[in-house]
């Protein structure tokens, strides 16, 4: 039997007329920050600080006009959403955005591989988040177009990390030689499981600062152990607060906990405060992916160490980087 081959499926239609097939990343997934290596990391931050300098002056250009975008989101979304789609409409592109999958056939049972690859008919890229850890893998396995892991439940988030990355570069001008201490939840947040695989491409110190029931999870400690980092887990901020150049701070992921009282048992126990920065170096900063909820005192705003808010601008300029090398024009 002679197989059918469809009239617009005959061709490859994922490689368009002046696409750059050789440029990093150009058709790829972006799924975990296992797929970096120092001198790629390099190459998306010359690009996104181009894309920086290019916001800066034109404010936004026509790289990808014509390009479309599906924006798929299945939990909550401010800054991941909204700057993947500032990200886009700042390269002429456009957006298909789904941020309540609620209103869409999710609700009538459709599965995330038909979804992808309905969502794929229309888009050139899919940017998904998901509640469940390796949705993304999932999806990116069913659709040929590039699917961009936007967070998979407590599993990773590779572009916060890349973002995370960016801003440490940027603001200190290296990464090498510094101690990084992580505070909050770490076993269910996403942001530090993939910041820090990815330092382990840099010669970093670790510290964990975490209560018993959020500690980073073994098997990730395990992987960082192999690659040789140094890393100390306690139970307060104090003996390490003095030797710390970037703290990290991080929300409870209240929503992936069985028992809600047991977040209530956490509230307020690792609150970053004046008193806590007047015991800081000069010359560090205080990060955070945001939300906030009440890790860090308003208060704290107004330090210039404190970078939460400068790190989630750099994540437009990190986002268009990585949307213009899968789409083959970076
Ligand atoms: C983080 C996330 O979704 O993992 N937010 C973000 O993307 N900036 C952190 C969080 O929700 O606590």
């Amino acid at each position: 039997m002679t197989s059918f081959t469809p009239p617009i499926h005959g061709s490859n239609p994922h490689l368009p007329f002046g696409d750059q097939q050789d440029s990093p990343f150009y058709g790829q997934d972006i799924l975990s920050v296992k797929q970096f290596d120092r001198a790629k990391l390099e190459y998306i931050f010359g690009v996104a600080h181009e894309m920086y300098e290019m916001v800066a002056r034109v404010g936004s250009f026509d790289l990808l006009k014509g390009k479309i975008l599906a924006n798929l989101f299945y939990e909550p979304s401010t800054r991941t959403s909204s700057s993947f789609t500032s990200a886009m409409e700042r390269l002429g592109g456009s957006v298909i955005p789904i941020n309540n999958v609620s209103y869409s056939s999710v609700t009538k049972g459709e599965s995330l591989p038909d979804t992808v690859r309905t969502l794929e008919a229309y888009a050139d890229v899919i940017v998904l988040r998901h509640p469940e850890i390796g949705s993304s893998a999932l999806a990116a396995k069913y659709a040929k177009k590039p699917v961009i892991n936007a967070g998979d439940g407590a599993g990773e988030h590779p572009t916060q990390a890349l973002l995370d990355l960016f801003t440490i570069h940027e603001e200190l001008g290296r990464v090498d030689g510094l101690t990084v201490t992580m505070m909050g939840d770490l076993k269910y947040g996403r942001t530090v499981h993939s910041l820090s695989r990815l330092l382990t491409l840099y010669d970093v110190k670790l510290n964990y600062v975490a209560p018993e029931m959020l500690r980073m999870p073994a098997e990730i400690k395990a992987e960082i152990g192999a690659k040789g980092l140094p890393q100390a887990a306690y139970e307060s901020l104090e003996p390490v607060i003095g030797e710390t150049d970037v703290l990290y701070v991080t929300r409870v992921q209240k929503e992936r906990f069985e028992d809600p009282s047991k977040h209530e048992e956490l509230k307020g126990s690792y609150v970053v405060t004046t008193e806590t920065m007047a015991k800081a170096k000069d010359e560090m900063i205080v990060m955070h992916p945001l939300p906030r909820v009440w890790e860090i005192d308003m208060a704290v705003d107004d330090d210039p160490r404190a970078a939460y808010f400068r790190q989630m601008e750099y994540g437009l300029y990190i986002r268009m980087a990585l949307l213009a090398m899968v789409l083959g024009k970076a």
